[in-house]
């Protein structure tokens, strides 16, 4: 017995080394890169031909060894040189009209000449590619990144040569059963390298990762950790915050993992004062600048607590829909439209749907001060016994928070999406809390939960999910799938928890342009009525801290074929896929100016 509470006190003291989950290189913005966007040669390949032989096993002569005949008798049937090219980054169904609905394997391929300096590292990174990438240099595996919305890199230190390097990547955007997400979603299976892609050149031993944050519930006890990669791991570095007198020391250890913990004076991000500090994290072999913001949050009772104030979520659910010209959204451009949006809405919230959205995003929302609630695509009806799926849903959401976790935009970090209530669906859902909860204790936790009818006048929320959730998530569609929009006015609204609600989706469809009267399916008067009875449901919600309306602006999904309503697009944004407002924006728009003027007094 004396041994175990011997083992049991050791262990105690042993810092809590979190699993360093991700090998992934933090804060690229911040560091030595070279861009690898624009034209990349393509090869279409239904069929996988430059992976599988004949008999359906992995070549050894594939398309990535980007090979040429040697004599005039070799046979060679590709050749990316003189294959049409894609831009990058850029979905390819918006690239070429027969692209469109093409789901399989294209190749990518890109040539390029670098010089490494003596005793640097480099590494390809790669902002997302959806779904599946294989990626090769000069012939030879890097490795394979499955996920569509997440960030990856492989270190080519050892295989870069000065001159005409061949990148190529097996990007395959074919849906299956067993991934994340399913089969079966609500919007464009929008297949390519969808985001940036760059070299980064590191010292030998770097600065690969941080978290620096405040603690939950604290506004001045900043704690975190850094993390080297490299041989000398053993180092004495420097956490600064200059314009708050900061600076204090770290020692990583023999993993090269220090943690740190420390007061400071700061002023608090908020929606009103969203104050960014320069951050620099500064090793013996390496320096990196990252601009942070600080603020805490958290939940009592039904509040949510901003800096320890109550607040109350305006916001707005959007897709990564490329406004004006569709297809996937993935530059600085995109993102300050769309945030520029759903400021003009009025709101202080946005919700990224169904999935990581890209880095400018989350950068952007920092600047501006709207707050993020950010998800994994574990939507609908996933495979919940099958381990790979939870492995992969796992691996997206280590990913998402590798790339965001010093990000004070992101307040909420969600688990799944209209996903049905069952026993291996907890379980599995449980595990994804817990991961949560193990790379970051700083932020809270949600899903978007179902409801159900308790009687003719009850909505009830108590999906057993919401035990482990900080905040519940709620889609309902009153109006639009259920009922006709007055359906709103006698329903009350209950839950089993002593929580806040976010309602995370709720609206209906109209076309921009067509007009009719209120109960006109798909005109702009039915929409902005349906908006009108929400409003003043939503009002009437003792429990309720924020709003999603879904949203914010037309998308494109293959379940939407209505012609010359729909014409495969869902119309439920408040804003057509062309920038023009629809009725009901103004509706949301009234709702978010009252509270706001409210809650200001
Ligand atoms: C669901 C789902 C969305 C979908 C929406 C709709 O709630 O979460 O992804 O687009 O309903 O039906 O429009």
């Amino acid at each position: 017995m004396k041994a175990l509470l011997l083992l049991i006190s050791l262990l105690a003291v042993i810092p809590c080394v979190r699993a360093q989950q991700t090998n992934l290189i933090a804060n690229t913005q911040g560091r030595k890169t070279v861009s690898l966007d624009g034209q990349w040669q393509t090869i279409i390949d239904p069929y996988e031909t430059g992976y599988y032989d004949y008999r359906y096993l992995p070549s050894a002569d594939g398309y990535f060894k980007d090979a040429k005949p040697k004599t005039k008798s070799d046979l060679i049937e590709y050749d990316f040189d003189t294959s049409e090219s894609l831009a990058v980054p850029g979905d390819w169904n918006t690239q070429k009209e027969r692209l469109l609905l093409y789901e399989g394997t294209i190749w990518y391929k890109k040539s390029f000449d670098y010089k490494k300096k003596p005793n640097t590292r480099l590494f390809v990174y790669f902002g997302a590619a959806n779904y599946l990438a294989d990626v090769y240099l000069n012939g030879e595996k890097l490795g394979r990144h499955e996920g569509g919305f997440t960030p990856f890199n492989f270190e080519v230190t050892n295989l870069v040569r000065d001159k005409a390097n061949s990148l190529i990547v097996k990007v395959d955007n074919q849906r299956r059963r067993d991934a994340v997400p399913t089969l079966n979603t609500d919007w464009w299976n929008y297949g390519g390298l969808t985001r940036e892609v760059k070299l980064i050149e590191t010292p030998a031993t770097f600065v690969q990762d941080y978290f620096i944050q405040l603690q939950k519930g604290s506004r001045e006890q900043i704690s975190g950790w850094v993390k080297l990669n490299g041989d000398k791991l053993n180092q004495t570095g420097t956490v600064q915050i200059p314009e708050a007198r900061v600076s204090r020391t770290f020692t990583t250890d023999a993993n090269g993992y220090a943690q740190i913990s420390f007061n400071a004076d700061l002023t608090l991000w908020s929606p009103d004062n969203p104050k960014l500090y320069d951050v620099v994290v500064e090793a013996e072999t390496d320096r990196v600048q990252d601009l942070i913001g600080f603020r805490s949050i958290e939940t009592r009772g039904s509040e949510i607590l901003l800096n320890g104030r109550p607040i109350f979520l305006r916001g707005v659910s959007i897709h990564e829909e490329a406004p004006f010209r569709g297809g996937r959204a993935f530059s600085q451009e995109d993102s300050l439209t769309l945030l520029g949006w759903a400021k003009e809405l009025g709101c202080n919230f946005v919700r990224l749907a169904h999935y990581p959205h890209n880095e400018f995003m989350v950068r952007q929302a920092d600047r501006l001060g709207i707050m993020v609630w950010s998800e994994i695509p574990v939507y609908w009806t996933i495979l919940w016994e099958n381990p790979a799926t939870l492995e992969n849903a796992q691996t997206q959401l280590s990913e998402m928070i590798a790339r965001d976790k010093n990000r004070a935009a992101v307040i909420i970090w969600s688990m799944a999406n209209e996903t049905p209530i069952g026993d291996a669906r907890l379980s599995f859902l449980k595990k994804l809390v817990e991961r949560t909860k193990s790379l970051d204790s700083t932020r809270l936790i949600s899903a978007a939960l179902e409801r159900h009818y308790l009687d003719e006048q009850t909505e009830m929320i108590d999906d057993p999910l919401g035990e482990y959730l900080d905040v519940l998530g709620c889609n309902e569609y009153v109006g639009w799938y259920d009922g006709l929009p007055e359906k709103a006015d006698r329903l009350e609204w209950k839950t089993k928890y002593q929580k806040p609600l976010i309602m995370s989706e709720f609206g209906g469809g109209a076309l921009y342009g067509k007009h009719g009267d209120a109960l006109t399916r798909w005109t702009e008067e039915y929409q902005e009525n349906l908006y009108q009875h929400q409003v003043k449901m939503l009002k009437r919600i003792s429990f309720l801290r924020g709003t999603c309306p879904w949203i914010l602006m037309d998308f494109r999904s293959p379940r939407r074929p209505l012609p010359g309503i729909q014409d495969f697009h869902n119309r439920k944004g408040l804003i057509s896929d062309r920038g023009e407002r629809k009725k009901a924006f103004y509706v949301m728009q009234q709702y978010y100016h009252e509270l706001e003027a409210t809650l200001q007094k």
